[in-house]
């Protein structure tokens, strides 16, 4: 129904500058959210560039300032802004810095919070649920930020997290977006296939970030894009260590060390498979099935010549490889 996504909507964008405002111009706010976000080092410009805020340490402030100004409870709760509990309502995000999640066209669809001192009893970050107007497994942190900038480049940078869109925009790298939280899906490929057909997937410098990377790759590859990884050193994410360096400093740490998505599967499954066959034959196994993905013929032969370089083995036998596997798919 589109006259109730509407007002999904406008609550959304509500809540978006009521959460600003109070980051700027209440004493809670600016003495706890915006020094968190300077202590981050983003600038004023960031702050609202990207809206954040914060949400007060109280259970309903929010929720009855929106009341107050004749937004519906229904709409409030339908958002998940709001939590009803019998007469009781409470504000979802409590004492927490926000981000607000956007779509292409820059509308408000829901908002990640974060809590400002790391707890191991918490979640770090709380994210709006599923609504008729956020479905996560369809948007991108940072697509109205970055859509201009990704076609211009050609290319669109992936990264895990809120705050690596932002430093890297702060830094100076407008084109970059973020599956923020969710295992990147074949739609969010999609909206970036809409604007390249090229992206570079930046993972966290840790196991979970290099798993999820090695799962993205076959996502991307089916849709007939080219994708590129780069990694991190151990402990940093893209928000740190662009923190850490100038423009020139990062542009150039992701020229040489992108990696075509073959080295990088030869090389972090190689590591311990090189002196033992059978993790080989593993490896090599993964990697065709990798290449098998890709829809294009001409593309295919020229993985698989580079396969058989870096892995040492005969071309004939991966094209019968990949063969098998074409045959098991159709
Ligand atoms: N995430 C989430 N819920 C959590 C933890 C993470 O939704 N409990 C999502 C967030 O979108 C987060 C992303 O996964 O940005 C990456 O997680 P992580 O690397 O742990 O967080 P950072 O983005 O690095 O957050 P920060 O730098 O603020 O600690
Ligand atoms: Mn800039
Ligand atoms: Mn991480
Ligand atoms: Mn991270
Ligand atoms: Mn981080």
């Amino acid at each position: 129904q589109a006259n109730e996504r509407e007002s999904l909507y406008l609550v959304s964008e509500f809540a978006n500058t009521y959460f600003q405002n109070t980051m700027l111009k209440t004493d809670q706010g600016k003495s706890i959210g915006l020094s968190y976000f300077k202590e981050r080092g983003f600038t004023d410009e960031t702050i609202k560039k990207f809206g954040l805020g914060y949400s007060l340490d109280e259970w309903q402030a929010f929720t009855d300032e929106a009341l107050k100004q004749a937004y519906k409870l229904e709409y409030l709760e339908k958002t998940g802004l709001t939590i009803v509990k019998g007469e009781k309502r409470f504000d979802r995000f409590k004492g927490r810095v926000m981000f607000p999640i956007q779509s292409m066209s820059g509308r408000v669809l829901g908002f990640g919070g974060r809590i400002l001192i790391n707890d191991k009893k918490a979640a770090k970050y709380l994210n709006s649920p599923e609504s008729d107007i956020y479905h996560k497994s369809k948007v991108l942190y940072g697509i109205y930020q970055a859509k201009k900038s990704i076609a211009k480049e050609d290319n669109c940078y992936l990264v895990e997290g809120y705050t690596d869109v932002i430093q890297f925009h702060q830094t100076g790298i407008h084109n970059v977006v973020s599956s923020s939280g969710t295992a990147l899906t074949p739609e969010q490929i999609r909206l970036i296939n809409r604007l390249t057909k090229n992206i570079t997937v930046l993972f966290d410098g840790d196991a979970a970030g290099l798993r999820a990377s090695l799962r993205g790759i076959d996502l991307i590859l089916e849709q007939g894009m080219n994708v590129k990884v780069c990694s991190f050193p151990e402990g940093e994410d893209p928000d740190s260590f662009a923190k850490q360096n100038t423009l020139e400093e990062l542009s150039l740490y992701l020229e040489t060390h992108a990696q075509d998505f073959i080295q990088f599967k030869a090389s972090v499954l190689f590591e311990d498979s090189k002196n033992d066959p059978i993790k080989k034959a593993e490896t090599i196994r993964d990697i065709v099935n990798s290449i098998a993905k890709i829809p294009d013929r001409i593309k295919k032969e020229i993985y698989i010549q580079e396969c058989s370089k870096i892995m040492d083995i005969s071309e004939a036998v991966l094209f019968s490889t990949l063969a098998q596997i074409d045959k098991k798919e159709n």
